[in-house]
C-alpha cells in the first residue's frame, strides 16, 4: 500500500516533535495505520536554523502555501500557529484542493473553524484537530465519538498547561510568576505570545471548540468571558491553601434554554475535587453526559511529545481510511505474545 505523504508546515516545538515521533515509532505506526506515514516536504520561516533533526531527506518550500499544491503531499499538517496569516492561507488552500488538513491551531479554529469546516465538507476533505485542545489527551475524539450519544450538560476543565504549570510551581516552590513563565517558555509549553496563555485567551479558544462539540453548536469564541492569571499572586495562593483550596484557571461551558454560557477565570477549587490535583503542565477535562455520567480526561496538555502524539493520531486516522479496523489494525497483523508466567511480576 502507498504511504500517506505529509507536507509539514512549522518545525518548532510541535513540528519538531512530529518529525521525531514519526521517526521513532515508524514501524509501529505503519502497522497500526495499515501503511507508512512519511514526510515529503517541510516549511518553516528560517531554512538555516538548527533544529536537531535531519531535514535533508525532505523537500523544502519557502512558502508554506505551496505544500497544498504539491503532488507528493496527500495531507498538510499546519503547525505554524496564529489565527490568521500564513496558517489560515495554508488551511484554505489545502481544503480548497480537497486535501486533508491536520492542525493543532486552536486560535485559527476558534476564529475560522466554521468556515474551514464548511470548506472541508464542500470538498470532501478531512479536517482533524485533536492536538488543538488539551495536548496529548484524546478529548476531541472523546467528545465527538465516545460521548456522541449523550446530551451534555456541562464541559469544564483546566485547559492551559502554561498557567497550570505556573500556578503549581508558585505554590510548591514559592517562585515568582515571571521566573516560572520563563521556564514554561523554555519547556515549549507557552504560545509564541505568552499573553495568550496568561490572559486566558488560549483557554478560551479551546473552550469554544469544546463547547461547540459538546452542545453541537456553532463555535462562539466571541461569547467566551475570559480572565487570566495575571492578577494571581503568591499571597492569594497561600490564602487559598490555608482554606483548603487550590487556585486553578478553569474554563467552563454549559447550555440551557437556548443560551450558551462560556467562561474562563481563576477558580478556588476545593482539595476534594480531582481538578485540584492536576499539576504542572497537565490538563483535565470533565464532560457531564446524561447517560455516561461524569467523564474525567486528564494528561499532559502541552509540549512537544504529547502534542505530536495527538497530531500523529489524526494522521493515523486518515491513513486508515473510512473503514476503521475494529482492533486498531487488521486482525492478521496483530502480534501473538507468548503468555508470561503471571506469578513472576
Ligand atoms: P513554535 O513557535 O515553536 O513553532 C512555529 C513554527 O512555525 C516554527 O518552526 C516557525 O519557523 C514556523 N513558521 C512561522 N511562520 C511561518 C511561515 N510563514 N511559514 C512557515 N512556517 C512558519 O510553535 P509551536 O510548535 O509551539 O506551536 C505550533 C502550533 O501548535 C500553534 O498553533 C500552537 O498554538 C499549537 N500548539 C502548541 C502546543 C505546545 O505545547 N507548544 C500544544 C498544542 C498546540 P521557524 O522555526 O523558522 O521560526
Ligand atoms: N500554550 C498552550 C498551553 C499549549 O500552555 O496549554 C497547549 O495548547
Amino acid at each position: 500500500t502507498n504511504p500517506l505523504r505529509i507536507g509539514l508546515a512549522g518545525l518548532g516545538t510541535v513540528g519538531g516533535g512530529v518529525v521525531a515521533l514519526l521517526d521513532a515509532n515508524a514501524e509501529l505506526i505503519a502497522r497500526r495505520a495499515g501503511r507508512g506515514i512519511v514526510v515529503s516536504a517541510v516549511s518553516a520561516r528560517d531554512r538555516n536554523r538548527g533544529r536537531g533533526v535531519d531535514l535533508s531527506r525532505f523537500a523544502w518550500v519557502d512558502d508554506a502555501t505551496e505544500l497544498a499544491g504539491r503532488d507528493d503531499v496527500d495531507v498538510v499538517v499546519e503547525l505554524i500557529g496564529g489565527s490568521d496569516g500564513p496558517a489560515l492561507t495554508l488551511a484554505r488552500a489545502t481544503l480548497g484542493r480537497a486535501k486533508a488538513l491536520v492542525t493543532a491551531n486552536k486560535a485559527m479554529l476558534a476564529h475560522h473553524g466554521l468556515e474551514l469546516g464548511d470548506l472541508a465538507e464542500a470538498n470532501g476533505a478531512a479536517l482533524k484537530y485533536e492536538a488543538a485542545v488539551a495536548g496529548g489527551i484524546p478529548v476531541i475524539k472523546g467528545l465527538r465519538e465516545g460521548a456522541a450519544a449523550n446530551g451534555i450538560t456541562r464541559v469544564y476543565g483546566i485547559l492551559n498547561g502554561t498557567c497550570n504549570y505556573i500556578l503549581t510551581r508558585m505554590e510548591a516552590e514559592g517562585l515568582s510568576f515571571g521566573a516560572v513563565l520563563a521556564d514554561a517558555q523554555a519547556q515549549g509549553y507557552a504560545e509564541a505570545d505568552p499573553s495568550f496563555d496568561i490572559d486566558g485567551i488560549d483557554a478560551a479558544h479551546k473552550l469554544s471548540i469544546l463547547s461547540g462539540l459538546a452542545f453541537a453548536s456553532r463555535i462562539d469564541f466571541a461569547g467566551v468571558a475570559a480572565e487570566g492569571v495575571r492578577a494571581v499572586d503568591s499571597a492569594d495562593i497561600d490564602h487559598a491553601a490555608t482554606l483548603g483550596y487550590r487556585i486553578k484557571l478553569v474554563g467552563l461551558a454549559s447550555a440551557a434554554d437556548g443560551k450558551l454560557f462560556q467562561r474562563v477565570h481563576p477558580c478556588l477549587v476545593p482539595l476534594a475535587h480531582p481538578l485540584a490535583h492536576v499539576e504542572g503542565a497537565l490538563n483535565a477535562v470533565v464532560v457531564e453526559g446524561d447517560f455516561a455520567g461524569r467523564l474525567f480526561f486528564s494528561g499532559p496538555g502541552a509540549g512537544a511529545g504529547p502534542t505530536a502524539s495527538a497530531v500523529v493520531a489524526d494522521l493515523i486516522d486518515i491513513a486508515r481510511g473510512p473503514a476503521q479496523p475494529a482492533f486498531g489494525m487488521p486482525v492478521a497483523a496483530l502480534t501473538q505474545f507468548e503468555t508470561a508466567d503471571q506469578a513472576s511480576h
